[in-house]
Formats: C-alpha cells, structure tokens, sequence
C-alpha cells in the first residue's frame, strides 16, 4: 500500500514537474510564429477610395489604435482589453518607418489583416482585429488610407510598447486562437441596391455582430451566422474601467429585441448613441458617425429578416 503511494505521488511529481518545464517553455517562446505567405498586391489610391478608407478606419481601427490626446494613430495602452490576456497595447501604425508600419508593404498589410500573421510571421492574438470577410475593395481602400499621408497616419516617432502577453495568451494561440486562412478568391463587394444584402455585409464587417452575439469565444468570423446566439446580445465586452457592459438583443424580437423599434430609432441609437427615453448608449457602443442613415437603415433592415431569440439583457454594468 504505502509502496503504491509512493508510485502515485512520484508519477504526480513527474507530471507536475512536467508541466512546469512546458508553462516555462511556452513562456519563453511566447506567441508563436508561422510562414508568411508572399502577397504580391499594389494598391491603386483614388481620392474616392482614400476617403472611404477613413470612414472604415475611422470606425475599425481607430477606437483601438489612437491615442486619444494626439488623435493619430500611434497607439495606446487597451485598458478594455482583457486583464487574463496581459498588459496589451495598440501599436503604432502611421507611416514611420522605424515605430509605425512605412516599412510594410500593400501585401503584408492585406495579409495581416486577413490572417493574423504580422510582417514578421508572428500572430495578433484575437485583441488585435482581423477582416476575413470584407470584400478586397474595402480592405484595399483601408491600405490606400494607411499610406496616404492624412493627419492621422502621417509618420509620427512616436515608439510604442511591446504587448505583454499572459502565459494563459501564450497557451490559448498554440491549442485555441489560430491564424484564419487567407481568402482563396476574390471577395466582391454587397450590391449596394439590395438594403438587406448591404445591411449584413455592414453588420459583419464593422463587428455588430462579434459584440452583439453570445460569447466572444463562440463566435464565428468566417460565417458570422453561425455564431451562438447571432445578435441575441448577452456577450460581455468590458468598459474602459474593466467593468464588463451587457450587450442588447437586437434581433426582431418584440419583447426583448428590436421587433417594435422603427428605422428612425434605430438610426439615431447607432449613430447619436441615443435611444429615446433612456439613459444615453455607454462605451464601448459608441456612435458610429460615419455610418450614412441610408447605411444604419441598411443594417435595421438586414436585422429584421434574422430569426428572433428570446433574450431579455438587463442594462446593468457588472463588476
Ligand atoms: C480591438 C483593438 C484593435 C482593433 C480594433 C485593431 N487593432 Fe490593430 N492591433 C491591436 C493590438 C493590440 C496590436 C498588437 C498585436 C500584437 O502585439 O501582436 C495591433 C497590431 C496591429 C498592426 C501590427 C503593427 C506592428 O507594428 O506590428 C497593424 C498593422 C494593425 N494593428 C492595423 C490595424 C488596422 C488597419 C485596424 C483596423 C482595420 C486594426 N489594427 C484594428 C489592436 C487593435
Ligand atoms: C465593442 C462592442 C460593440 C460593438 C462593436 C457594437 N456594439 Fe452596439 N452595443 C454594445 C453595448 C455594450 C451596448 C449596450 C450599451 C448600454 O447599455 O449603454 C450596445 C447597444 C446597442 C444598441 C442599443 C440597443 C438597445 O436595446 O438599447 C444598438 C441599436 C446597437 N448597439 C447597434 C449596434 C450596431 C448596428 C453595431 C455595428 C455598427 C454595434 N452596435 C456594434 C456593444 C457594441
């Protein structure tokens, strides 16, 4: 008995032992790296499409990577990013060469934004954003913006700090969070003259729906529908106190979704962050102000053809 015991506590040393040298290994190697495929891609900038790529980078990008005293786009530490995932920051992402990305190319940038693999092979962990479903176009239009030199991205030395990821980060990109593959054909833009169809393109790819379904962990970036709960809301994005912030119900749902909202209120909510008598939107809904009416109608239109889920969330901020 007591020779059986002993066995038993020595396997359990191994494994524990075991398990200390891997954390140790996995905490020195870090997030891992993978083979960045050779995008040969030139961006063709327009004034149109310059334009247009501020509008999505304005909405896309910016919450995270501005500092907000500068209003350019040298990054900033995320206080709404996960405590579990580390100290996080947004990188500089203007066209400094040395701190920012003036040095990457059109098709590093379309391949990072697709995949998730930087320029040096390393993955963005799910903190930093990823497009495997907007249509080239717009990602082109976001590259033309990136390189056009206006106030936001223009080069600016400012050096930005490393992310320090947690060993739990560390664990999760090496058995959960892998890079997405990089579309095998071209993806075309919605037919702009079908509401609905423009309504769900929007609602995919400027992120309502990764905040507005169940649970980060159960969404679905390549098929945004089959997240769980797709727009049922109940997913829990943290304020910038690290307070987590309900998200609402906004399938058609007459009781506890939008089913009895008209367009007009639907578009004042998204773009003024406002819904009548209630207390006004709280971060991070914030007012989309780049969004046209005729875009935010889009997107009610597109919510009213989901099927509705029973989802009553209660306002409150928890924590
Ligand atoms: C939710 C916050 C968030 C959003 C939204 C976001 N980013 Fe990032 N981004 C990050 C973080 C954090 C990193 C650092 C990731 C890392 O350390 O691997 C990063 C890294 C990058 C890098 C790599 C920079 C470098 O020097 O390594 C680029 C380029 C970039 N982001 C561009 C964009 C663009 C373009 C958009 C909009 C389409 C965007 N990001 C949206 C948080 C964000
Ligand atoms: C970063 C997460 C996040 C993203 C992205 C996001 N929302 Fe929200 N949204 C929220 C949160 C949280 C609330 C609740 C805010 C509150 O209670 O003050 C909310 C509230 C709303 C409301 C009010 C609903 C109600 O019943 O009061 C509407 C409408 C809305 N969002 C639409 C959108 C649309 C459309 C998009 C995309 C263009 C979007 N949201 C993107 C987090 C997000």
């Amino acid at each position: 008995m007591k020779r059986a015991l002993k066995l038993v506590g020595l396997i359990l040393l191994i494994i524990l032992a075991l398990l200390i040298i891997g954390g140790l290994f996995i905490n020195y190697q870090g997030i891992p790296t993978y083979d960045v495929q050779k995008i040969d891609h030139q961006v063709i900038s327009t004034p149109e499409s310059i334009e247009r790529g501020k509008k999505l980078v304005s909405m896309l990008c910016a919450n995270c990577h501005k500092d907000h005293q500068t209003g350019k786009l040298t990054g900033t530490r995320m206080p709404d990013a996960p405590a579990e995932f580390g100290v996080i920051y947004s990188q500089n992402i203007t066209q400094d060469k040395k701190y920012g990305i003036g040095e990457w190319t059109d098709g590093e940038i379309l391949y990072l934004l697709r995949t998730g693999i930087k320029k040096d092979g390393k993955y963005a962990p799910p903190y930093m954003a990823k497009l495997p479903t907007m249509a080239d176009e717009d990602i082109d239009a976001i590259i033309s913006y990136l390189k056009s030199g206006d106030e936001m991205v223009a080069a600016d030395p400012t050096p930005d700090y490393p992310c320090e990821p947690s060993l739990l980060t560390k664990i999760l990109c090496r058995v959960a969070f892998k890079p997405l593959p990089f579309p095998a054909a071209k993806i075309e833009l919605p037919d702009t003259s079908d509401k609905v169809a423009l309504g769900k393109y929007l609602a995919h790819n400027l992120d309502c729906f990764s905040c507005h379904s169940a649970d980060f962990k159960t969404n679905d970036f390549l098929q945004p529908e089959l997240s769980a709960g797709y727009f049922g809301g109940g997913n829990l994005p943290l304020n910038l106190e690290g307070q987590l912030m309900p998200t609402s119900n906004l399938t058609p749902d007459m009781e506890t979704g939008i089913g009895t909202w008209t367009a007009e209120q639907f578009v004042k909510a998204v773009k003024n962050g406002f819904v009548e008598g209630q207390e006004a939107l709280r971060y991070p809904m914030t007012p989309y102000v780049y969004l046209t009416d005729d875009e935010a109608k889009a997107i009610y239109l597109y919510l009213k053809s989901i099927p509705s889920i029973k989802n009553k969330v209660d306002r409150a901020v928890i924590g």
